[in-house]
């Protein structure tokens, strides 16, 4: 079979799936690019079942996923956040700035962009030590405040992206503050200095390097992440199913 007639096939398969589904988007999919004091588009659900597991256009999870599972199924193409990882190995870094490297944009990677150090924190604080959660959460605050002691200035990247009269909100000013006083900030602040502001499209970093402090760092559950109960469990869910009716 060629390769074509096999990609017809695998179409015709997929076409043939969302022929009986109905998948319909969350708000936040289509957030700002329509209004949403209007009621959403609608669509032919005759005959049709409404979406309540895996999304056939997606590639399938295994049963009990773990984090290097979301990282190749999930969070797209993560060479940012392994070569920021690599760095901090690299650099000597502590184990846990390693771990807080290799998983600090995987909100922005696979769920959400906004508040994305906010929203990584909360996925894997009950998998890891509360120090590395920290640093996650942190960094998005400490990109946009220069400290000279570590040799950290202002992004380049973000005088390009969001012009040079960009200023931080006040809550932003407010979070850097009390990072700043806070025991944890120099792990934090670590993070944000082997945050690569563009990575190296030549060098390939794979994720085996750090199976070791990830299997020492992160709390994998045995159910899987996603099915072990966890306060962050059903976020792992929806990124696993992000489509299901409810
Ligand atoms: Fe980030
Ligand atoms: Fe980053």
């Amino acid at each position: 079979m060629n390769d074509l007639s096999r990609a017809e096939l695998l179409d015709h398969g997929l076409a043939e799936a969302m022929d009986k589904l109905v998948i319909v988007k969350s708000p936040i999919y289509t957030s700002g690019e329509c209004d949403p004091r209007e009621p959403p588009p609608r669509q032919d659900t005759a005959g049709r079942l409404h979406l309540m597991g895996h999304d056939p256009r997606l590639p399938k999870m295994p049963a009990k996923p773990n984090l290097f599972d979301f990282f190749n199924y999930r969070f797209g193409p993560a060479a940012h956040m392994l070569q920021s990882a690599r760095l901090a190995l690299k650099n000597g870094c502590n184990e846990k700035v390693i771990l807080a490297c290799l998983v600090h944009d995987c909100s922005a990677a696979g769920f959400i962009r906004a508040d994305h150090g906010y929203w990584a924190a909360q996925l894997i604080a009950p998998y890891v030590d509360e120090e590395v959660a920290f640093a996650v959460r942190y960094h998005q605050v400490l990109r946009f405040y220069p400290d000279e002691a570590f040799g950290y200035k202002y992004p380049d990247s973000y005088v390009r992206l969001f012009g040079p009269n960009y200023r931080p909100e006040p809550y932003l000013d407010r979070a850097h503050e009390y990072c700043r006083n806070h025991k944890w900030y120099e792990t934090a602040r670590l993070l944000t200095v082997n945050d690569l502001y563009s990575f190296d499209p030549n060098l390939q970093v794979e994720l085996e390097e750090f199976t070791d402090i990830v299997g020492r760092n992160f709390r994998q559950p045995e159910e899987g992440l996603g099915f072990d109960d966890s306060p962050s469990a059903h976020m792992w869910r929806t990124i696993n199913w992000p489509t299901r009716y409810l």
